[in-house]
């Protein structure tokens, strides 16, 4: 047969696949999201997600210094209070679960880069991921405690912030209160198109953050849509965002795509609880195999066109690039 296109001939051999590989991944893309509560001496496994655990603010270190060895710089901060409030106060006291890990984890970990998810929803009497106003959330008067959620979070030493809330006019209203404090160089990382999904179902069991009434559609998107994630994306660019983040990640690798080429800053996604359930509870009953799983799932996100990547195998996936089983 005479054929002079063959696409094995770039097939043959280790060393000629890696030498055309198209995606090339490295730890300092990745980010780990952790639990912080309050307490001490604690380290809790989180029941949906085995191998993942909430942490006290004295134990957490042990996380924080594994990963910097495997070589994960970034982590994302989230906070589980003992008291919730129809304000959720919580999320804005200096005094915070947040605030209290940033302080520590600044003073114990210098050269690791400090995120924190900004939202409501872990600190309020109802759930939601802002004030309410009946039973509706109240998108305006949130902006408010949003920000000063954020400014709160950057000084007691965030790096970054990561508003995750998908109330309008968001990332306007944290840019400004940063600004008007000094922190002009803090950068912002929008949750911009965040669905409103299933696969956050291990997580609000792990921070107590289900609403108790009704759900959060008035606030995340349809996930039948697309073009409006679109929207989302560029508004957020305009108001100031950093960095653009899509989420959930494994059902959504079409949005990461689509808008990576229409904006022009980072694109983050997030590998969101339910897909970590899914493939540990695949693994454990023997279905599939949970490392090579982990390392497809990671490159099909930056194959995509991601950036960054947050992901709860943070940890495993820099130990298989280092290996060099994904690279
Ligand atoms: C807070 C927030 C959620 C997640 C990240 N930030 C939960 C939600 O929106 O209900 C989900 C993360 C995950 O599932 O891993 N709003």
């Amino acid at each position: 047969m005479e054929l002079k296109i063959r696409p094995r001939r770039l097939r043959y051999g280790e060393n000629l696949r890696k030498m055309v590989r198209e995606t090339r991944v490295d730890p300092s893309s990745l980010i780990y999201p952790i639990f912080v509560r309050e307490g001490s001496g604690i380290v809790e496994e989180i029941p949906a997600m085995p191998g993942q655990y909430r942490y006290s603010v004295d134990t957490m270190g042990r996380k924080l210094e594994s990963l910097l060895k495997a070589g994960v710089g970034s982590v994302m901060f989230f906070g589980i209070p003992d008291k919730k409030d129809e304000k959720g106060s919580g999320a804005y006291d200096e005094n915070g679960i947040v605030q209290q890990a940033l302080r520590r984890a600044k003073a114990e970990f210098p050269d690791l880069y400090l995120i924190t998810d900004v939202c409501m929803c872990e600190y309020t009497s109802h759930g939601h991921c802002g004030v309410l106003c009946g039973h509706e959330v109240d998108n305006d008067e949130t902006l408010k405690l949003l920000a000063q959620t954020a400014l709160s979070h950057v000084e007691a030493g965030a790096d970054m912030v990561a508003p995750s809330d998908m109330m309008d006019g968001r990332v306007a209203a944290i840019r400004e209160t940063l600004d008007a404090h000094g922190h002009i160089n803090t950068p912002i990382m929008s949750y911009a198109v965040k669905y409103a999904s299933a696969f956050y179902g291990p997580f609000r069991e792990a921070a107590g953050s289900a609403p108790s009434f009704g759900d959060r559609k008035s606030y995340q998107m349809d996930y039948h849509n697309s073009r409006e994630g679109v929207k989302e994306a560029l508004l957020d660019v305009e108001e100031g965002a950093d960095i653009i983040m899509v989420k959930p990640a494994m059902s959504y690798l079409d949005m990461v795509a689509r808008i990576k080429n229409e904006v022009h800053v980072p694109v983050a996604s997030y590998s969101v609880s339910g897909e970590y359930a899914m493939i540990k509870a695949g693994a454990q009953l023997g279905y599939i195999d949970e490392e090579k799983i982990i390392c497809e799932t990671a490159v099909s996100a930056f194959r995509a066109g991601c950036d960054i990547y947050l992901t709860y195998f943070a940890e495993e996936i820099a130990g298989y690039m280092k290996e060099g089983k994904i690279g």
